[in-house]
């Protein structure tokens, strides 16, 4: 009875638990070897083995098939900027001096119209076709920035989190907010707009400390706090780089650090996601982990830029883990893909002493960053109840990485190698809510709901 079920049967890979938590791991994750998928209005309502669930849905006729591939649950971006797509790749010499010279400039340009709307369907599309269905986006401060985006996500249906970015002091005059009033009353009317308007959720954005007056981290605070209860979200950066952090200490003298001065007007709380976190106090790790917050590793940003790196073993310290995701950070970070972040935040952690296994760090990339964002129990998984957003990763997207896998055995062994090769046209079909929005092997490839 009722709308018509859709499946997909392929290798199924999803999380149970995290792995850097237990120890064990075969608890932490389901893998089904010749596996389906059942979706019936854009959820999930059953998935297994395929010889145990396909007798129950005889009246199933639609099924994608598909071989050499992991059906994955969508990846989740838990940091990115959107509006920084066209200046990707730029060289800078340290954070403030690219912010400067690229970031700042090309985010001016995104008062017009045309040029959100342009850049809103690139990144769109650049993101689905690397198998992302949630991202966490930082628009810039003008309206048309957040509605340009949100228009976009509406088309294909993406759960996807943006708000306008509060910044009113130390930037171009063309980017500044005119006061700090009127900026909250601009973020309050969007939010009024977009917040769970279909699958669209939306965030408090102060683009970090030093660009916003105490005032105006006043009241976003406020509005924050007024908010919280309905899932709003409030998304900054902490802790990125040296030079940062003595700003923020010369700005707000007396504040014990730079979380502090977040805590201070009310920004850090259960529905607060912090990107980069990489020079860390102890307090600051214990804060975010009392106060429920969320935190992004962004690797091929904090190795681009060169002021920082993310202590993964820090963040996970199991007597006070804090929610961890991965974010890409673009256009700091240089790829819009996942896995390729996952090969960069494998080499962070060598770096630091420790590895990252395929398990913890593909963990991190799907229900890791749903736990980050708090929508662990809608996005994320692979299971009855759960939005159907999925990624189908091929295993052979190129003759020599087909060939490379026969030498891998488990399907951990085999994700090891994407992350750390990085292959180009690794995604061959990214679901967002039951729907195909992409397929990598069709003439048009990106398709709206
Ligand atoms: N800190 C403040 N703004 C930015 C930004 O746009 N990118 C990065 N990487 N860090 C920031
Ligand atoms: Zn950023």
């Amino acid at each position: 009875h009722g709308s018509p079920l859709k499946g997909i049967r392929g290798h199924i890979l999803t999380f149970k638990a995290n792995p850097a938590l237990h120890d064990d791991a075969e608890g932490c994750y389901d893998f089904h070897d010749d596996g389906l998928i059942v979706i019936q209005d854009g959820y999930i309502v059953d998935a297994g083995d395929y010889s145990a669930i396909a007798p129950a849905y005889p009246q199933m006729r639609d099924i994608d098939m598909y071989a050499d591939a992991v059906v994955m649950p969508g990846f989740v971006d838990c940091h990115t900027h959107y509006v920084q797509s066209p200046m990707i790749g730029s060289y800078g010499e340290t954070l403030l001096d690219w912010l400067e010279r690229y970031a700042y400039p090309t985010e001016s340009r995104m008062a017009d119209k045309q040029s959100a709307d342009e850049t809103a369907r690139e990144f769109f599309r650049q993101t689905l076709s690397q198998g992302t269905t949630t991202a966490n986006v930082f628009a810039t401060t003008y309206a048309t920035s957040v509605n340009a985006f949100f228009e976009e996500s509406e088309r294909y249906n993406t759960r996807m989190i943006c708000g306008k970015v509060l910044q009113d002091r130390n930037l171009p005059e063309a980017l500044k907010d005119p006061s700090a009033e009127e900026s909250i009353a601009v973020a309050g009317e969007l939010l009024e707009k977009w917040h769970r308007r279909g699958r669209q959720l939306y965030a408090v954005i102060p683009r970090f400390a030093p660009t916003s007056s105490p005032r105006q981290l006043q009241l976003a605070g406020e509005l924050y706090q007024r908010h919280i209860d309905t899932g709003v979200y409030l998304h900054t950066h902490l802790n990125e780089s040296q030079n940062e952090i003595e700003w923020v200490r010369e700005l707000f003298p007396g504040m014990a650090d730079y979380t502090d001065v977040y805590r201070h007007f009310g920004l850090v709380d259960r529905m607060t996601v912090m990107a980069h976190c990489c020079i860390m106090g102890e307090n600051e790790w214990q804060t975010l982990h009392d106060c429920g917050c969320g935190v992004a590793h962004c690797p091929s940003s904090n190795l681009f830029l060169g002021d920082g790196e993310f202590d993964y073993r820090e963040a996970v310290k199991r007597s006070r883990p804090v929610r961890t995701g991965i974010g890409s950070d673009t256009g700091g970070g240089t790829s819009f893909s996942i896995p390729r972040q996952l090969g960069e935040a494998y080499k962070v952690a060598m770096l630091h002493g420790c590895g990252l296994s395929a398990l913890k760090s593909f963990y991190m990339a799907t229900r890791g960053g749903a736990e980050a964002l708090r929508l662990e129990n809608t996005i994320g998984s692979i299971a009855p109840g759960f939005e159907a957003d999925m990624a189908v990763v091929d295993l052979r997207p190129s003759e020599f990485v087909g060939w490379r896998m026969k030498y891998a055995a488990t399907v951990f062994e085999k994700l090891a190698v994407i992350a750390s090769l990085g292959p180009d046209n690794l995604i061959r079909a990214t679901y967002v809510a039951g729907r195909k929005v992409y397929d990598r092997d069709r003439g048009q490839k990106w398709m709206y709901a």
